[in-house]
């Protein structure tokens, strides 16, 4: 028992020593724990690699590993009720508070959506459970966690149309009366992935008239905005960050439109605009949309538009054809389509190659006099509110979650 925890330790040792030779900066807490996560997600990611090129299983299908370690069944419990539902043919986790109050006045709700880079991730991993389960219990408000289909299987639009059908399902006046949920007080929130769904869903919901129920507001969590530069100051200062470095981020975009490798290539070279996308480089221009101090270092250059006969265009599955499409990329959008919004709440984290993403899209929204809130962590990095569970639980996670909660508390 005891030589077998010393070979373990000291194989756990060589193996991060091996692991870490991009050193973390001093600035962020906990260090050593954030190394040694970060050990088991490289290593992981190089296996998945490993078997996608000897054609045993894609790199995604190994990687979503991490879902499958972190699922639990979602149990009620003395404080909240959990029922898994088909909303229009999606499957939902809905989180009730068990507490029958007296004066029977309609409850808040949030409609959250998971990250995961559109691949990766369940409303069933144990944080996103816990996280449902203090929101309910916090603000004594009904949780509607999506479980949206998920690529590579299925590629972009599927998993925003999931979303989309759960929330015009949820936002009728007879669904809300039957979980006595107000409807004016009702908020769509997700981290990363899940923030992009949750901005482009709330895009979508004001442009329709006849949709009479709104949103009142939208937290994003360090969400991913934009396709078109992969080149940002985030991106280049924390291309090899823990978590979600530019080669996983630019593998989740890619994936989220094909399996064609080209687009995936082309990416990563930021080569991969094209003469329909170009015209939309404006909404993305970081030289205007990041306060200097966010320039940092670096000197802004348009990304390369694809030459030719109308331009390169890369195969991309699916009905849609482009990652210039506001629906997966919501920055791509004039001030007009943003003017009625919901009020925002948007965190953002210095170490995170989506930190640019999150504050042109705080800029954007404040030019068009959208009411924000900006949460800026400077010793944030990307996922961090979601490593709330031993042993990969960090200090910055419960920080994170009693502000957001907070901000949910006041403004919803
Ligand atoms: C970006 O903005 C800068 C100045 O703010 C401007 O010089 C440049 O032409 C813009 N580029 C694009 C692609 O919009
Ligand atoms: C950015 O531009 C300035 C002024 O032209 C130059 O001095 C600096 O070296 C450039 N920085 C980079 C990283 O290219």
């Amino acid at each position: 028992m005891r030589l077998g925890s010393i070979i373990l330790f000291a194989a756990l040792c060589s193996f991060t020593a091996y692991y870490i030779y991009e050193p973390i900066p001093e600035e962020i807490e906990e260090r050593w724990k954030l190394m040694l996560t970060n050990s088991f997600f490289r290593s992981l990611s190089h296996l998945a690699d490993f078997c996608e090129s000897l054609g045993l299983k894609d790199y995604m299908g190994v990687m979503y590993f991490i879902t499958l370690v972190e699922k639990v069944a979602p149990l009620s419990d003395h404080h909240v009720r959990v029922t898994e539902e088909k909303f229009d043919g999606v499957d939902v986790v809905l989180y009730q508070p068990r507490l029958q109050r007296d004066d029977s006045e309609p409850r808040r709700a949030v409609i959250y959506l998971h990250g995961g880079g559109w691949c990766l991730g369940s409303s069933r991993m144990s944080p996103y459970d816990l996280l449902a389960r203090n929101i309910v219990s916090q603000l004594d408000a009904v949780v509607l966690s999506v479980e949206y289909r998920l690529a590579p299987a299925h590629h972009f639009p599927v998993p925003y149309e999931d979303v989309y059908r759960v929330v015009k399902h949820f936002l009728q006046k007879k669904v809300l009366t039957q979980y006595s949920v107000d409807p004016g007080r009702i908020a769509v929130s997700g981290d990363s992935a899940g923030g992009n769904l949750a901005a482009a869903v709330s895009q979508q919901l004001i442009k329709e008239p006849e949709q009479q129920i709104q949103l009142k507001a939208q937290a994003l969590l360090y969400p991913v905005l934009q396709a078109l530069d992969l080149n940002t100051p985030s991106y280049q200062q924390n291309q090899d960050m823990p978590i979600l470095p530019r080669t996983l981020m630019v593998r989740f975009w890619s994936e989220y439109f094909t399996s064609d490798k080209a687009l995936f290539r082309a990416m990563m070279a930021n080569t991969h605009n094209n003469h329909e996308s170009s015209s939309l480089l404006k909404f993305v221009n970081w030289s205007t949309f990041l306060p200097e101090s966010f320039h940092r270092k670096y000197n802004y250059s348009a990304p390369t538009v694809a030459q030719g006969v109308g331009g390169e265009t890369f195969g991309v599955d699916g009905p849609s054809q482009s990652f210039a499409d506001p629906r997966a990329s919501p920055l791509l959008v004039p001030d007009a389509a943003l003017r009625s919004l919901p009020k925002a709440y948007i965190v953002t984290c210095e170490y995170d190659v989506l930190r640019d993403d999150g504050i042109m899209y705080v800029t954007r929204l404040r030019a068009a006099g959208v009411e924000v809130t900006h949460e800026h962590y400077r010793t944030g990095f990307h996922g961090a509110m979601m490593f709330t569970m031993w042993p990969t639980d960090f200090l910055i996670a419960r920080r994170m979650t009693d502000n957001y909660i907070k901000w949910l508390m006041e403004n919803l």
